[in-house]
């Protein structure tokens, strides 16, 4: 039986998934900070409204006005799929405080409440019948309750997975950090990407590697990848040594 897939439309990322991720995948999208992850969202979600994909960026770090920007500097505009009700950015950052605030559709006026959070997403979602989810981040949920990090992985993919979405949850780690976010969160994901910037003879060379995918087979490569003007490109072909990691050199 051949599975149903997500086809990203972000160059070079299908080929390294053989295809696409597995529809319902919750992935965690980890790595340190300026690793990309952010534009890999933003990508990953316009990707979708192009193919006829509706989706929902959740945005925890950035006021959704500057997150509209970002994606605008890629040429992504999102606002006219949002005035088509195809796609919709649940605002989490501001706690409904200021002018532009005023103006979201989608606020958790407590962004503190787990809760809220799930229950706006949940409308958001069902609202644009979104097919993906991007949010920017998980880390920022659990920071200062690490306690809780699996069981609000594991309740947001029962909420995302169950309405049909295929979703990349972002997780920072710090730079010398060798994990993707926690043991918890780690086993919880469907699927785990990392991306990388290491100094290689004295330049920051970005990679991205595919830890794990359920569902199916993927490139056990750390390939290399750039930011352009319009966005990420995988480089499939182009495997990265990174000679100076070595176990240990994290601690
Ligand atoms: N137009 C562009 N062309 C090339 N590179 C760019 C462009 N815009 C941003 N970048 C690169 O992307 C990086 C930021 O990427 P992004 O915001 O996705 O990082 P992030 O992983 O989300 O970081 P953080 O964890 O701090 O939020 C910048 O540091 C810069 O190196
Ligand atoms: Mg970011």
């Amino acid at each position: 039986m051949t599975i149903e897939r997500i086809v990203t439309g972000i160059p070079g990322f299908d080929e390294i998934l053989n295809g696409g991720i597995p529809k319902r995948n919750v992935v965690l999208l980890s790595g340190g900070p300026g690793t990309g992850k952010s534009i890999f969202g933003y990508q990953y979600l316009f990707s979708g409204l192009v193919r006829k994909e509706p989706g929902v960026f959740v945005a925890l770090e950035e006021h959704p006005v500057q997150v509209r920007l970002s994606m605008a500097q890629f040429g992504w505009d999102v606002s006219s799929y949002e005035d088509r009700g195809l796609f919709a950015l649940v605002d989490a950052f501001t706690a409904g405080i200021g002018e532009a605030a005023k103006r979201e559709k989608y606020v958790v006026r407590a962004p503190d409440d787990f809760q809220m959070l799930i229950d706006v997403l949940r409308a958001a979602i069902k609202d644009v019948s979104a097919e993906r989810v991007v949010v920017d981040s998980v880390t920022t949920l659990y920071i200062t309750k690490p306690a809780l990090a699996r069981s609000m992985v594991l309740q947001l993919k029962k909420v995302l997975s169950g309405l049909g979405c295929t979703s990349l949850l972002i997780s920072q780690v710090s730079v010398t950090e060798r994990g993707f976010g926690g043991p918890g969160v780690e086993h919880a994901a469907d699927g785990i990407v990392r991306l990388d910037l290491d100094e290689i003879d004295g330049e920051l060379r970005r990679s991205i590697i595919v830890w794990k995918m359920r569902g199916t087979s993927h490139s056990m490569k750390r390939h290399s990848f750039e930011i352009t003007d319009k966005g990420i490109i995988i480089k499939p072909k182009e495997v990265i040594v990174v000679s100076h990691r070595r176990m240990g050199e994290y601690e």
